[in-house]
């Protein structure tokens, strides 16, 4: 290493910031060489140095660790060597049960949903800690071979599949179109003599079975990816030209029929009781599986009431994952921050000693709020037990008061808002203490502007938390709107130095950023609502607002008028399923809000909120509002709810002039009375289910 490096310990905030950046592309760089063209340019030795730097400056800096860390990365080869491949069915994610009690509700949720009075049989499956695949064969044959990607698409990776050995080429018998999914995985043994032969030739370990599938699988060269000892688990499937059976269990044996390789700890359960045993039997023999596997999937077996389960957002309401408990380490609290919320919520994060939990090097954890530390006494300097599940954030479980230091004092929470000195205060019944500086306080105007690009609002390539708290702090954005004119005012000369010039910019980089923002200048009607950061209003709520109102000017019409109680379209707001008294308050007090106003108003000049799209503008309901009464027979409420939201209907709670259908089962009341006075179109269950084809 360098000489003119100075020592880690002496680095300021700034000089470590600007490192950590170096070395992230200094070590992609050498990745590169190294992984995707196997020609390293640099010595191990001297390699291994720029890493061990990384980490000391991320051991010291913790709050400055990277998103694209190289301590978070082991030797991937970089995702754009491989072409997108877009998921005729979307690859699904599953939700999480943590305890028994969880197991209980999902199959208590699955009963209701269904309106069923015993058990429905489901599968309890290992849940295979690799990385999910999709195979889809036309006419018997392997024709495309991708990872699960964001869930929509993956990258193909077909030739580096066809190396692993359970994975059929060609396969008789089969639908002319079958998509096969299952878990791509490496074995304890594989994995250990992987990582020898590794070490062998110099190279670095991989640090979990779950990685080396993934490096394995994500090689550039399909000779390395056939050296590495892949297997693969056959669990679900995607398109299909025909059905496989019509239960989970079954077609799980037909894919086993058809020369699949299937999970021998499968069962067929009939309640909840027989679940948790097939888990707790799972989880005693764990440690002799031979493979890393992290929990039990349930799934409903029969397939007709799969599909009429359905999901909710990216999970299938029929099955679930019921977690292996969280793993724990002990370390010491070294500080406690406190954040402040985009909506001036303090919350107090714990700045630990790093240390590995379950393969993650964790150094912050949550602490929630101030009632949570005074439970837990939790003190600076205490050692501490802390948990880590899934990919949720790492928590403190218990202090170890025997280690307590003789000279510890209990932690006090501040009054005033650590940015912005302003009063904090506790509403009644709330257990967060809120800053009141709002619009003065930098902190919350840094994490409006925050939210305004993170992924799921605006989303601008190139303008990430860190820029743009920085382009807030030297004063160039201020309100979103501002991100708009950067250009103009970059190119009038008024940003200095100008944004290519800075450090970490250059003229390709400034460009394209000017090119993000120029492409979100017309914005889905739910993502800008979702942007306008009103409390309570995320993006479920977002969304169904904008398919509610359809355009901005209907939206922003209503929400404004919403300030008097007495308005209709209050009543209106309050209408919509799933919007309830708090989210419409806290609407109206967006709006009513003149700087909010100002802002939008602001906004509006350079983006335009394009109307929201119907969920399924092709089906008959689509865009009409529904309303389902009295005591229905064919289907549950949430059933019945679920189905016409899928169909682009908009279900609302009350019948007003705005009804379209009025849906009434025996012992309809009120609801029905009024819709025949307002001449509302009223249905039986039957009739809905004939006018949706279904
Ligand atoms: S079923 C619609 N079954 O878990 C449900 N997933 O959290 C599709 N996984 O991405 C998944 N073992 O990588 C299913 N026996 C199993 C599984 C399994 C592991 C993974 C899979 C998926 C993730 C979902």
């Amino acid at each position: 290493m360098s000489a003119a490096l100075k020592d880690v310990d002496k680095l300021t905030e700034a000089e470590a910031a600007s490192e950590l950046e170096r070395l992230a592309k200094e070590i992609a760089k050498h990745d590169k060489a190294y992984y995707a063209k196997d020609a390293p340019t640099i010595s191990d030795a001297l390699y291994d140095e720029l890493r061990q730097r990384n980490s000391d400056i991320e051991v010291r800096f913790p709050d400055l660790k990277r998103s694209d860390s190289p301590s978070d990365r082991v030797g991937a080869a970089p995702s754009e060597q491989f072409s997108e491949v877009q998921h005729a069915v979307p690859m699904l994610s599953l939700g999480n049960a943590f305890n028994d009690d969880d197991v209980a509700d999902f199959v208590e949720r699955i009963k209701r949903f269904l309106n069923l009075t015993e058990t429905p049989k489901l599968t309890a499956e290992p849940k295979i800690d690799g990385l999910s695949a999709n195979l889809r064969y036309e006419k018997g044959v392997l024709v495309t071979g991708a990872t699960r990607g964001d869930g929509r698409a993956g990258e193909n990776v077909t030739a580096n599949l066809k190396t692993i050995s359970d994975i059929p080429h060609t396969i008789e018998g089969a639908p002319d179109v079958l998509e096969v999914r299952g878990e791509v995985y490496m074995s304890h043994e594989d994995f250990a003599g992987l990582n020898k032969r590794q070490e062998e030739i110099g190279k670095p370990a991989y640090k979990n079975p779950r990685n080396a599938a993934a490096g394995s699988l994500r090689q550039i060269d399909p000779k390395v990816t056939a050296q590495r000892p892949l297997r693969f688990f056959a669990y679900a499937w995607g398109e299909l030209s025909e059905p496989l059976s019509d239960t989970q269990w079954g077609a799980v044996q037909r894919l086993k029929e058809l020369g699949f390789v299937i999970n021998d700890d499968m069962a067929l359960c009939d309640s909840v009781e027989a679940l948790i045993s097939h888990y707790r039997g799972l989880e005693a023999k764990r440690a002799q599986l031979g493979y890393d596997i992290d929990g039990v999937v349930y799934k409903v077996d029969r397939l007709d009431l799969q599909d009429r389960l359905g999901f909710v957002a990216r999970a299938p309401r029929w099955a679930i994952a019921h977690k292996f408990p969280a793993e724990k380490a002990t370390t010491v609290l070294r500080d406690i921050d406190i954040q402040v919320g985009r909506t001036g919520a303090l919350t107090p994060v714990a700045k630990l000693e790093p240390v590995t939990v379950g393969g993650v090097v964790v150094s912050n954890a949550t602490l929630h709020n101030e009632d949570e530390i005074a439970r837990k006494d939790v003190r600076i300097g205490d050692t501490v037990v802390i948990q880590r599940a899934g990919d949720v954030i790492p928590q403190i479980v218990e202090v170890v008061k025997e280690k307590r230091p003789a000279d510890s004092q209990p932690f006090v929470f501040p009054d005033t808002c650590p940015i912005c000195d302003s009063h904090a205060v506790r509403e009644p019944g709330e257990a967060v203490k809120r800053c009141t500086g709002g619009l003065i306080c930098n902190a919350q105007i840094v994490e409006r502007l925050k939210h305004f690009v993170a992924r799921k609002t605006f989303d601008i390539e190139g303008m990430g938390e860190k820029q743009i708290a920085a382009f807030f702090h030297e004063g160039a954005v201020r309100s979103p709107a501002d991100i708009f004119t950067l250009k103009a005012r970059n190119e009038a000369g008024e940003l200095t130095p100008p944004i290519a010039e800075r450090e970490g910019w250059g003229p390709t980089s400034a460009r394209n950023l000017f090119a993000a923002i120029d492409e979100r200048r017309s914005m889905p009607l739910a993502r800008f609502i979702n942007a306008m950061g009103i409390r309570h209003v995320g993006e479920e709520t977002a969304r169904l607002l904008a398919t509610s109102y359809g355009s901005w000017e209907a939206f922003r019409a209503a929400a404004e008028a919403a300030g008097d109680p007495e308005s209709p379209e209050r009543e209106a707001l309050l209408s919509i399923d799933g919007l309830g008294e708090t989210v419409v308050r806290s609407i109206a007090e967006f709006f009513a809000e003149s700087h909010n106003a100002e802002a939008l108003d602001a906004l509006l000049k350079e983006v335009m909120p394009q109307d929201a799209e119907q969920a399924s503008s092709d089906s008959p309901v689509a865009g009409k509002t529904v309303v389902f009464t009295g005591a229905l027979e064919r289907f549950t409420r949430d059933e019945a709810k679920a189905k016409a939201q899928s169909l682009g209907a908009k279900v609302a709670g009350s019948v007003s002039g705005k009804t379209d259908y009025l849906v009434a089962g025996p012992g309809a009341g009120s609801k029905l009375k009024k819709a025949t006075e307002l001449g509302v179109t009223t249905l039986t269950e039957d009739e809905w289910l004939q006018l949706i084809g279904g």
